[in-house]
């Protein structure tokens, strides 16, 4: 089975963390096995990361950035694999969505930043305060076509 990583980061309200399972949902849906991590509630093991086909990250905007658990994961990663240049690191299908109070400057944050672990897979999707039905649909949509993407 294909393994996929939805990693993302929520904390307040919990509206980051109802688009990640609608994502992981989506995922599923087309087949993958996903592992699912808040990094508010500990900090994510990336020694792992080489073993998903793809992945999903999920993030609050705060102070339009991205959280502070999902750039740890970053500068974990870009020491662990991309500066050793472990094969692969820079061609994993990913995708991102994000919460925000509306603002939402994160987007352009984000594109920033997860460049640097492969290919975007369909736009960043995102939303202000609680997702809706319409959002998690989508958000559904986002995670099929990432494991449409995923080898
Ligand atoms: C510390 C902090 C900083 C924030 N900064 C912004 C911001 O710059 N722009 C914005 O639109 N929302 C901002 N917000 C609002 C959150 O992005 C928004 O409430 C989000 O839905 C929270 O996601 P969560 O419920 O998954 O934690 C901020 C929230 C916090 C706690």
């Amino acid at each position: 089975m294909v393994k996929a990583l939805v990693l993302y980061h929520s904390q307040e309200f919990g509206n980051t963390g109802k688009m990640a399972e609608a994502v992981a949902d989506g995922l599923r849906s087309a087949g993958c096995e996903v592992t699912l991590h808040n990094t508010d509630k500990g900090r994510f093991d990336a020694s792992t990361f080489p073993g998903y086909a793809c992945v999903a990250f999920g993030s609050p905007d705060y102070y339009s950035y991205v959280a502070g658990g999902l750039k740890t994961f970053m500068d974990d990663h870009y020491i662990l694999h991309t500066r050793k240049g472990v094969k692969g690191m820079k061609e994993k299908p990913y995708a991102l969505f994000y919460s925000h109070g509306g603002g939402g400057k994160v987007r352009e944050a984000m594109l920033g930043l997860f460049k640097y672990v492969g290919t975007l897979v369909g736009e960043p999707l995102g939303c202000p305060g609680e997702p809706t039905k319409d959002v998690l649909v989508k958000c559904r949509e986002l995670g099929a076509a990432l494991a449409k993407k995923a080898k």
